[in-house]
């Protein structure tokens, strides 16, 4: 690819995590391509997808597609959010704060994490768009609350909370790299003895590590801000999240980084869908690189989907414009998609359009 902003002449996501490779320090594109274990779930996320046929009709005469959506009712230009992700200034110096802007001129969602290198509050400011915000429990609770009356001070539609890692997956790519994520300050934890702790220390001495379901009852006490469970792989656990008073669910398995050779995402996304019934809107993530996958999730019954390591790869080919162009191209690749298979309208997109 030619130099410069060479993140222009991407045509597909798999360009631009090229590109983000040769950019970034081999530790840091480990920490972020990398996955538990032997990598299967990894693997099998993006598989799951593979397997799936998009069936089309024909001479629908579908030109003009729309696709527009909400996600927690509000609109957006199409139901692809990014997902929260740790330490995105290993990516490029700006960010969450490119990652945010970009998604806020797209018209799509963006999820801020607990572990961002940008404060909570810096964030909020350079953002018009809706964000979320993504809570990981703290041993201390006082912490943790204070954690979401920042976000919902700055601005956030969202609470997303993680109930996947109490502790972290067995990730071979980082304890052989020695990655330990250490960052010059994490933004949202200038505490005494917090402030300057690696990724990896933070999670073993802060992140709370026996949660039950009882404590995400408190943490939907703590706002009224609608509250979104992640890392739901189980019907029962949908139904248990439902029932502890969760506006929706994230079908996910951390992008493979937690434990490895449990199911991919789209593969368990049905099952969860019916338990629900309704009750909750379901989001996926995992795996998501092309438009189709979309097409497809959505098509199983997902209400919105959410990309992790492409936006990430993005960031660091370009920025903000990379994370610009990088929702583009899946924006383009859904419309095409849609345009073929025949359907003007996400409404459109049935069961019946997958084999
Ligand atoms: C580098 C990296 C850091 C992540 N950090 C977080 C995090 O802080 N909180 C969280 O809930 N999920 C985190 N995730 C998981 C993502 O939110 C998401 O579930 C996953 O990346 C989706 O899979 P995909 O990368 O195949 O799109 C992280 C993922 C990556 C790749």
């Amino acid at each position: 690819m030619p130099g410069g902003a060479a993140w222009k002449d991407a045509v597909s996501l798999h360009d631009l995590e090229a590109l983000a490779r040769a950019a970034m320090d081999p530790e840091a594109f480990d920490f972020v391509a990398g996955g538990a274990g032997d990598e299967v779930t990894l693997r099998e996320n993006a598989a799951a997808f593979a397997r799936r046929r998009l069936w089309p009709r024909v001479l629908t005469g579908v030109v003009e597609v729309d696709t527009s959506a909400t996600m927690l009712g509000a609109p957006v230009s199409m139901p692809v959010g990014l997902a929260p992700a740790a330490l995105q200034g290993l990516a490029h110096p700006d960010g969450e704060i490119a990652a945010a802007q970009a998604a806020a001129s797209a018209g799509v969602v963006y999820c801020l994490s607990t572990v961002s290198t940008h404060p909570i509050e810096a964030v909020g400011a350079a953002t018009d768009g809706a964000w979320w915000f993504q809570l990981y429990i703290q041993k201390d609770r006082a912490l943790t609350e204070d954690l979401v009356r920042r976000a919902e001070a700055a601005g956030c539609r969202a609470v997303v909370l993680t109930v996947d890692l109490p502790v972290t997956g067995y990730r071979d790519r980082e304890l052989r790299q020695g990655f330990a994520g250490r960052w010059d300050g994490l933004g949202n934890f200038d505490r005494p003895g917090l402030g300057d702790l690696s990724l990896r220390e933070l999670i073993a001495t802060s992140f709370d590590p026996r949660l039950t379901w009882d404590d995400v009852g408190w943490v939907r006490s703590l706002s009224a801000l609608p509250l979104v469970v992640k890392g739901i792989l189980t019907p029962d656990d949908a139904e248990l999240a439902a029932a502890y008073g969760a506006s929706a669910v994230v079908v996910s398995n951390h992008g493979g980084r937690q434990l490895d050779r449990c199911p991919a995402s789209l593969d368990v996304l049905e099952d969860v869908v019916t338990a629900v019934g309704g009750r909750l809107e379901v989001y996926l993530d995992g795996g998501v690189r092309r438009g189709g996958d979309v097409v497809i999730a959505l098509a199983l019954g997902a209400q919105g989907v959410f990309i992790g390591r492409p936006y990430l790869y993005a960031l660091a080919a370009g920025g903000e414009d990379g994370v610009r162009r990088a929702l583009e191209l899946l924006s383009v690749e859904m419309r095409n998609a849609m345009t073929l298979l025949g359907t003007p309208d996400l409404g459109s997109v049935t069961r019946s359009h997958v084999v």
